[in-house]
């Protein structure tokens, strides 16, 4: 049975030593507690770290561990001490996190940080390879992981593999300030499905494709390495069920069974009618905004005093990532203003914030969001914020109101909330007294939509949509229409060959023929490639005729000592029986004209610049900033379509270039002529770029059509590589 291999760097559960003992906890964070009922529920395996380092591990404790982590469907990536303080806490949680959330000043980058990135992703590679069997899938998590989609997809080309980034995706113009962002963009490509919080952060990615890695992006769709890989938004959600479930649990306690915490926060909630709780709860990260919170509280209580002693801020915040300094930073920064606060306003009765710095088990969670008549959810940066749709799905009787900033991936969703900038402490406070005053009808009008969306879009659902796009990405047919080339139909197309009186294989050159990956030059035929045409030619009733648009000396050198048909400079010229002639008596004169308009974008269009070839025209623009070529391009076309009215000229969008010349000249153009000469029957045409599309177009639609390449055509079937082409020759040879 297929499965999916979830990969995240940390699994579900946290391995801790206990003197010669282990102790297993619930893992903290989004990802993790997210994931855990979409885990729970599949066939699949999770590979993550279990939380302890090689060192820690000694010889009796091994088996322990790996009990505990098979026990849930895991499967441990073991890290040691070096990879732990290089990996995580160096690029990991030191580059990547401030990095994606906008802390450029907190950002380091340490060349031996890298390095263990990589070795570490590759250590990843290693064990979820080891798991894959024949149709199962990769669903790869997190700014950790960036590496390991394209590691997996080295190994195993048609292994599905997903990515997810739970964290934002910045802005190209925070991106591009990193010294690995090719590399990190690379590996990312390694999918075929890259899913994100928010568009946004689509957006940004996409932005960074087109101008960093230079890919063509069409709307959400990246072609790279032959693959169409699609980039969407999916908003993750929460196990609602769990959570509305267990706050319904919590209101039908007795007295006698309510928790300790339960009981304090009874006897405040008790102390008058005025009484109020709001509620924060965050790992302790300088992302969620933890002292202007506070700072905003300050303001709040001074600003409306007729509050204090009334109202309380239960403040959870979540130990995390202790040994990274901003964070031990933030602690001390957080303590002492709690310490400030509670210093100023408490009273022998009231203290304003009570303050919790630890984990807290799940019953406890639920006793903090259901006692709370406000989430005060602030993060300056935050990829979803799963406690604002928890504190939400807790809410039994629609009430209570969530004041949530709008930097985080979650406010895109959940527009009932009050939304704030989290660095507007004014708002901040006046959202606060709003929220703390708003009329029982408000609030259960708000809550009930809130309620309705992220009960809908349920983490589960999340995963299966993410699934299921995972499964539509593999089908690239529905993209490029055309049907992926099998051993079948080569069979079926061997077979008119022999059937035939007169076959004619019209094959283009270079990316066809040969692989054409620096395209400053030209690509001398090897001996292996002349072995094959030759055999091919040798069939008796077989001719070939190489298409191409280098120059007919080139070709003449190439094929001096074959009588292959040839046609040469994108159709203008061809040769048979060693004799060439120019197939179209071509006028220029045209040229004159278009090139000082083509110059004027070349000036206006840093980077790009103008090809004159012999026949045609072409301004280039994959040097150019992406999104302003793809501007002009527009642009061109509106003044060329003028200029050209009443003419033979046609203009043509490549990728990445314009290209204007004679309608007369084209591969379509000139095998046309050929087919002239001699009565083919049967007809076989590959090619691989746009100038071979016209040969698609124009021939009859008998041929047999082969496109080398993954995009839009006109070809009848598609193969990946040029080695497709050179086996399918070999095998009509
Ligand atoms: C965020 C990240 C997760 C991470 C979690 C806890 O939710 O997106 O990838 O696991 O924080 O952080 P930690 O560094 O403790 O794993």
């Amino acid at each position: 049975m297929s499965k999916t291999i979830i990969v995240s760097n940390r699994l579900p559960l946290q391995v801790k030593t206990d003197g010669k003992d282990i102790k297993v906890t619930p893992s903290v964070g989004g990802l993790a507690t997210g994931m855990k009922s979409v885990h729970r529920d599949s066939n699949g395996v999770w590979v993550g770290w279990s939380g302890l380092t090689d060192e820690e591990i000694d010889d009796g404790m091994q088996a322990k561990v790996d009990q505990a982590v098979q026990k849930e469907q895991c499967v441990a990536v073991n890290l040691n001490e070096d990879d732990i303080q290089n990996y995580y806490y160096g690029f990991s949680n030191r580059t990547l996190w401030p990095l994606f959330h906008y802390f450029l000043e907190y950002t380091e980058f340490e060349k031996e940080s890298w390095e263990s990135y990589k070795r570490v992703n590759e250590k990843f590679a290693k064990v979820v390879v080891d798991q894959i069997e024949e149709g199962d899938r990769v669903w790869v998590h997190d700014y950790q992981l960036l590496l390991l989609p394209q590691l997996i997809k080295d190994e195993k080309p048609d292994v599905p593999v997903g990515f997810f980034l739970h964290i934002p995706f910045p802005s190209y113009e925070i991106f591009r300030t990193f010294p690995k962002r090719k590399e990190i963009l690379e590996g990312m490509l390694g999918s075929d499905l890259l899913g994100f919080h928010t568009y946004d952060y689509e957006r940004h990615f996409l932005s960074s494709v087109k101008r960093i890695a230079n890919k063509e992006v069409r709307f959400n769709k990246i072609t790279h390495d032959n693959r169409i890989i699609k980039v969407d938004s999916f908003p993750m959600g929460i196990d609602y069920k769990k959570f509305e479930d267990a706050a319904k649990k919590n209101q039908d306690q007795s007295k006698k069974q309510r928790s300790e915490v339960q009981r304090r926060l009874d006897e405040h909630l008790n102390e008058s009618d005025s009484a109020k709780m709001v509620l924060s709860i965050d790992r302790l990260d300088y992302t969620k905004g933890i002292p202007n919170r506070i700072r905003a509280f300050e303001y709040f209580l001074n600003k409306y005093p007729e509050y204090q002693e009334k109202i309380r801020l239960i403040m959870l915040a979540v130990p995390s990532r202790s040994e990274v300094p901003q964070y031990q930073k933030l602690k001390k920064e957080t303590d002492e203003l709690v310490g400030r606060i509670n210093g100023q306003f408490s009273t022998v009765s009231w203290t304003p914030i009570w303050y919790f710095f630890r984990t807290m088990p799940f019953e406890n969670l639920i006793d903090l969001y259901t006692s709370s008549d406000v989430a005060l959810i602030t993060p300056v940066r935050d990829g979803m914020n799963l406690v604002a749709k928890e504190y939400v799905a807790t809410r039994t009787e629609q009430d209570g109101v969530l004041v949530l900033s709008e930097m985080t991936g979650a406010s895109k969703e959940l527009g009932e909330a009050l939304q704030i900038n989290p660095f507007n402490f004014e708002e901040i406070a006046d959202t606060l007294k709003r929220a703390l005053e708003m009329p029982k009808a408000e609030q259960k009008r708000r809550m009930l939509s809130l309620q309705k969306r992220i009960s809908r879009y349920s983490v589960e659902k999340w995963a299966e949509e993410f699934m299921n796009a995972l499964e539509s990405s593999q089908n690239v047919s529905q993209y490029i229409q055309a049907e992926r080339l099998t051993q079948k139909h080569q069979r079926n197309i061997l077979k008119t060959v022999e059937d035939s009186e007169n076959t004619i294989i019209f094959l283009g050159y270079n990316g066809t023929l040969v692989d054409y990956t620096d395209k400053t030059e030209d690509k001398t035929p090897d001996k292996a490639l002349y072995d094959t045409l030759a055999k091919v030619s040798q069939r008796p009733n077989v001719e070939l005729c190489i298409t191409s648009c280098s120059e007919n000396e080139n070709l003449q050198k190439w094929f001096a000592d074959t009588d292959y048909r040839l046609i040469s400079d994108h159709g203008a010229f061809y040769r048979k029986h060693n004799i060439w002639t120019e197939l179209e008596a071509l006028k220029t004169d045209w040229m004159e004209d278009v090139i000082p308009v083509l110059e004027t974008f070349v000036d206006r269009t840093p980077g790009s610049y103008l090809d004159i070839n012999r026949f045609s025209l072409a301004w280039h623009y994959g040097d150019a900033d992406i999104e302003m070529g793809e501007k002009r391009v527009i642009e061109i076309n509106t003044v060329l379509t003028s200029l050209t009215s009443n003419t033979d000229l046609s203009v043509f969008h490549g990728k990445e270039v314009v290209e204007i010349k004679s309608t007369k000249v084209s591969k379509g153009y000139a095998a046309l002529q050929v087919l002239k000469e001699k009565d083919f029957d049967n007809i076989i045409v590959i090619g691989d770029d746009w100038t071979d599309e016209y040969m698609f177009e124009d021939l009859p639609d008998h041929a047999h059509s082969i496109k080398v390449g993954i995009r839009k055509t006109n070809a009848k079937y598609f193969v990946k590589r040029v080695e497709e082409v050179r086996a399918f020759l070999n095998l009509l040879g």
